[in-house]
């Protein structure tokens, strides 16, 4: 299976915008010539002022700086909405389907949703948001959520969408991070029929942090309570604003977004992303990578990111690349299980979705279930399928395309970070003959390499090594907020020169590349970025916890699972009441996502002379694998290896 390759179909060689010679003669002509080539790429998007330079970067520490389309100044918000307006007015822009199928969905044309993102972004100016503010968004998918983004974009401030699953410490904490002065919410979320108490979250969140406004919808009409002074009500407040609402004129650098991840060490980092470099590198890899073009009849084809927009593919995929490109999309408010395992596939039939895009996590989980939820609907619209957010295992890859697509659709399998911004190693449907499990070949204008982990020196040819990429792209991560240092630190000084991704690659015989997962401390939870280091102070903030280590653990459905490893105080005695109750605290402090899956207890972990932890032998042992752990001869004591393989969880 592994070995298997599925050449280009003749018809989508023909009808795409990139075939394999196209695709060869751009990604030269995008290395040999960036600046010509990206000159040529940014007028996809209306400049209000030209740009004078395209690009002046560099990743040397002494002069270390990313500037793209210096001089030109746009609007995100007008590129998504306005500039439609005149030939798309009533094109339908966002088809939303609810939690629910029995509850009725809303479509918004562009020119609806361009009178509610004005009038939304005269809210926010009623209650003193100002160009560069930080508005943090923590809503349900539903068309506020994007329209609350874009109205952002519009007068120039900065959102922080916090994923609506994550817990009130965890809002908290990022609220916090950047001083953002108003949360948008709703009075509760729906998923798989289950409520979400997004506003009680936020009333936990505003006990630690003040925010002068809170903006609520009503989404299920649970009694809230309303806070005097500080809540505001949605609908009440668009009655009363006017739909007249001129697009700020931003710099092609000014800040966009902030989106907070995990990393290796230390708490989540906000992730800064920038203006004109985004709009172009966004709106260019959709239309490439889903052959987004209009239809023989003028029509634009149904598309369908299910992503939530708490996530990076959310942000690039959902609200702005497909409205920069003029598409009409579904937005999912709900979950692939509910009601039953066929709603992806029902979801597809009804609005007659041509192009596809989840995360292998959802697949994985569907796949168990059987083919029979998936055969009894039709996908005749069905044409292409996307893959992201983690590797997708050969099975899962052959099971999408054998039977969800068919045979008849490619599968894009599009690796990228919340960092990159949007797809740098994937597929073209035109281009690129398919291996299942290979993310392929690099986007335009990235030149990825493979570097010796230990010495850092380029690796050629086939090989396999630390996936780095050379040199900057438009959509790159600007900042961490707040903390430039960091932001250096974390992706630039552990190979100078180089961007450095986390993540293990191997490239084979045809140059094609094959991420192998995270090789610094993040785990990929259900295609979820999850810190380690985050995971262990919450179990240290427990108040019976002395020391916690967290590790990945293979786990079939969610790629990776959380294991870890509690050293409790002394006198403290270990039960299986204890055990569930530092998982339910897990829960709490970060959210759902971080629940560990193994909660082993350790009266001592393995640590060196000097008091460092070897994650090695942890992970070995989390992944089963204890016959060879190495040479355990330099830890302090030994014999504590014994003891936690004797007692290894499950
Ligand atoms: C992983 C999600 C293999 C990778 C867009 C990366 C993938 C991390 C793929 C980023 C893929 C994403 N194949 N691995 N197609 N796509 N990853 O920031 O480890 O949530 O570093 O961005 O997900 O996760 P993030």
């Amino acid at each position: 299976m592994t070995d298997a390759i599925f050449p280009v179909s003749d018809e989508w060689a023909k009808n795409a915008l990139i075939d394999d010679a196209t695709y060869l003669e751009k990604y030269q002509r995008s290395i040999d010539d960036p600046d010509g080539f990206w000159r040529e790429e940014a007028q996809r998007i209306d400049w209000i002022e030209p740009f004078h330079t395209v690009k002046d970067t560099s990743y040397d520490k002494d002069d270390f700086h990313i500037t793209w389309f210096e001089g030109g100044t746009l609007n995100i918000a007008a590129n998504a909405l306005d500039r439609h307006l005149a030939k798309r007015g009533d094109q339908i822009a966002i088809i939303w389907e609810p939690d629910d199928p029995s509850e009725e969905g809303r479509t918004l044309t562009y020119r609806e949703l361009h009178a509610e993102v004005c009038r939304f972004a005269n809210v926010l100016k009623a209650n003193r948001v100002n160009k560069g503010d930080r508005v943090t968004i923590y809503l349900p998918m539903v068309p506020e959520a994007a329209i609350a983004m874009l109205a952002c974009a519009r007068i120039g401030a900065v959102h922080s969408v916090v994923f609506a699953g994550f817990s009130p410490d965890a809002l908290a904490g990022r609220i916090e991070d950047c001083q953002s002065n108003i949360v948008l919410t709703a009075d509760e979320g729906l998923r798989g029929g289950k409520p979400i108490p997004l506003k009680a979250n936020v009333d936990a969140a505003c006990e630690k942090v003040s925010v002068d406004t809170v903006i609520v919808l009503k989404r299920t009409g649970a009694d809230v309570p309303v806070i005097a002074g500080r809540d505001v009500d949605w609908a009440e407040a668009m009655a009363a604003s006017s739909e007249d609402c001129p697009p700020e004129v931003m710099d092609a650098e000014d800040p966009l977004f902030i989106l907070y991840t995990s990393g290796s060490t230390g708490k989540p980092k906000g992730v800064l992303h920038t203006t004109g470099g985004y709009a172009v590198w966004t709106s260019m890899t959709q239309e490439y990578v889903f052959d987004y073009q209009p239809k023989a009849d003028g029509s634009m084809p149904v598309y369908w990111c299910a992503a939530d927009v708490g996530w990076v593919t959310g942000h690039s995929y959902v609200v702005y690349a497909p409205l920069f490109n003029g598409a009409t999309q579904v937005m999912f408010e709900g979950v692939p299980n509910y009601p039953d395992h066929s709603r992806f596939w029902n979801v597809i039939d009804k609005h007659q979705v041509e192009i596809f895009y989840a995360a292998p996590t959802a697949l994985r989980a569907l796949m168990r279930e059987g083919d029979e939820y998936v055969t009894k609907t039709s996908r005749k619209s069905l044409r292409l399928l996307g893959s992201v957010g983690e590797p997708i295992n050969p099975e899962a890859w052959d099971w999408y395309h054998r039977v969800v697509g068919e045979r008849r659709c490619p599968i894009v399998d599009t690796w990228w970070q919340t960092e990159t911004g949007a797809a740098m190693i994937t597929p073209m449907p035109g281009a690129t003959a398919l291996k299942p499990g290979s993310a392929t070949r690099p986007m335009f204008g990235v030149k990825p390499a493979i570097l010796d982990p230990e010495k850092g020196t380029v690796l050629e040819g086939a090989t396999q090594g630390a996936l780095v990429i050379t040199d900057s792209w438009p959509g790159q991560m600007r900042t961490v907020y707040g903390d430039h240092e960091r932001f250096f630190d974390t992706y630039f000084s552990q190979y100078p020169g180089y961007y450095f991704t986390g993540d293990g690659c191997r490239r084979d015989e045809d140059n094609y590349y094959w991420i192998t997962g995270r090789i610094d401390d993040v785990i990929n939870v259900s295609g979820h970025r999850m810190g380690t280091a985050e995971v262990e102070s919450a179990l240290v903030a427990h108040e019976l916890v002395s020391e916690a280590a967290v590790v990945g653990m293979p786990h079939d459905i969610k790629g990776q699972g959380i294991y870890a490893y509690v050293t409790t105080n002394a006198g403290v005695e270990d039960s299986e009441e204890l055990r569930a109750e530092l998982v339910k605290w897990v829960r709490k402090e970060i959210g759902p996502i971080a629940t560990p899956d193994v909660l082993q207890f350790a009266p001592g972990l393995p640590k060196t002379r000097s008091g460092k932890i070897m994650r090695r032998i942890l992970r070995k042992i989390a992944e089963n694998d204890t016959s060879n752990l190495g040479d355990i001869s330099t830890l302090a004591d030994p014999g504590v290896v014994d003891d936690l393989v004797a007692n290894r969880g499950s």
